[in-house]
């Protein structure tokens, strides 16, 4: 572990914070001081709380297996009698509680589990317990006051080295996810890759049956045809959007600061022919913010929402309104429609890759675009989220962050 790793900060926890946990836990001044007047006591049974403490880890199958050899013994013990002895010192400072925090990155690492650090607190507190009472048997009240104190500060401790604990399985797991998710997206690529080729081939010969031998064809077998080219065209779109959603993930964003006003305009020629054979009309509240981002990313954000605002829309005219409202630290936008709106059951698992809501056929598209959308904002560190109401329309919020986190 470096040197200059800073557990406290990388946690986000600092000195108020740890006061807070002290004050909840009544761990005050008077507590310092009971814990400062047992150096004696520290000195006197130092050696033997730490012999007890290593003769409980041999005794488990599950602690002894760590031990592996006199190297990491000695550290443990000399770990375990600077513990004691900074405990008993009073001195609670950044040094002391980066210590704890570095304490649970180290058992992390060591592969103990967090179950028997936690418990052999127990066995320490419980050892210690007896040891104060009969060295302060004649005073019991100070004893009691003594035992309190170690015990309050010991809570404060485990807790910190559990936290870092915790810390360190979600780095784990975020890593195994985003691996996962990476070869999930190779196997996509490479599987969308492979199967464009036979598909131009039955788009192709499909249109060229169509073209050359209609005539040849009675009306149903023209229909059938018909059918197969759709079918191709529509998996293609398939292919397509998943190449753009595995792409996502894949590549490194390509940020700039890109005005949204002039992308808007891009993705609205993009769609020039949904918009002029539907009639729709734009409400756009301009102007809409510079924002840095990933212009080609964003684009198809904005592209899914709108097409989706045209597609699932039976209103004459359709209307879309487009709006950004600037928050401390995010843009929010939102796209409304007069569409024929989602009922609320089905709210949530629109944002999921293929969850199509209506029969295809009725309405066209992969059942990805959302999904698109889901991927490329909270990629940029945003929300995404929907407000519908059935037959009355839909209103699609996202957020992008001011300062891009990529
Ligand atoms: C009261 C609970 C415990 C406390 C306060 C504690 C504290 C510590 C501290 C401060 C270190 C040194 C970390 C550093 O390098 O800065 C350490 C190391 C170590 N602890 Fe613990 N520990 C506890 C429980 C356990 C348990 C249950 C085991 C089980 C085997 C264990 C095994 C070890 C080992 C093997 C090391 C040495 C790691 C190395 O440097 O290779 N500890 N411990």
């Amino acid at each position: 572990m470096p040197q200059d790793h800073y557990f406290m900060a990388e946690i986000g926890i600092d000195m108020q914070e740890i006061q807070r946990r002290m004050d909840f836990v009544g761990f005050d001044k008077n507590d310092i001081k009971k814990l400062s007047e047992m150096q004696d006591f520290a000195k006197q049974h130092g050696e033997q709380i730490v012999g007890a403490f290593y003769q409980h880890l041999l005794s488990f199958r599950e602690t002894r297996l760590l031990l592996k050899n006199q190297g990491t013994i000695d550290r443990l013990m000399s770990s375990q009698k600077t513990y004691l002895s900074e405990i008993f010192r009073g001195r609670f400072d950044k040094h002391y509680f980066e210590q704890r925090l570095k304490t649970g990155a180290v058992h992390h690492r060591i592969g103990l589990k967090p179950k028997w650090y936690m418990e052999i607190y127990a066995f320490y507190e419980n050892y210690i317990s007896t040891l104060i009472s009969e060295a302060y048997r004649h005073e019991s009240d100070r004893g009691l006051s003594r035992d309190h104190a170690l015990r309050k500060i010991f809570r404060i401790d485990m807790v910190l080295a559990l936290e870092y604990y915790m810390y360190s399985n979600n780095l784990e797991m975020m890593a195994k996810l985003n691996h996962n998710t990476q070869a999930i997206d190779d196997f996509t690529r490479m599987l969308s890759h492979d199967l464009k080729e036979p598909l131009r081939g039955i788009e192709a010969f499909s249109s060229f049956l169509l073209e050359d031998y209609a005539k040849l064809l009675d009306q149903q077998g023209t229909r059938y045809l018909k059918f197969l080219k759709e079918s191709g065209t529509r998996m293609k779109e398939l292919i397509q959007d998943l190449l753009t959603l595995a792409s996502i993930t894949q590549k490194g964003p390509n940020l700039d600061q890109v005005d949204l006003n002039v992308l808007l305009e891009q993705v609205k020629h993009h769609l020039g022919f949904a918009i002029q054979q539907k009639q729709v009309v734009f409400s756009n509240h301009l102007p809409l913010p510079i924002v840095r981002c990933d212009a080609l990313q964003v684009a198809e954000v904005f592209k899914n929402l709108i097409s989706n605002a045209i597609k699932f829309n039976t209103s004459t005219p359709p209307r879309i309104d487009v709006t950004a409202y600037e928050e401390e630290s995010c843009y929010r936008f939102s796209v409304k429609d007069n569409g024929i709106g989602i009922e609320p059951v089905y709210q949530e698992q629109v944002l999921r890759p293929f969850e199509r809501l209506h029969h295809r056929g009725e309405y066209e598209g992969s059942g990805l675009g959302l999904a698109i959308c889901k991927k490329v904002v909270e990629k940029a560190g945003g929300e995404i989220w929907l407000e519908s109401e059935a037959g009355v329309g839909s209103t699609f919020y996202f957020t992008l962050p001011k300062n891009n986190r990529y």
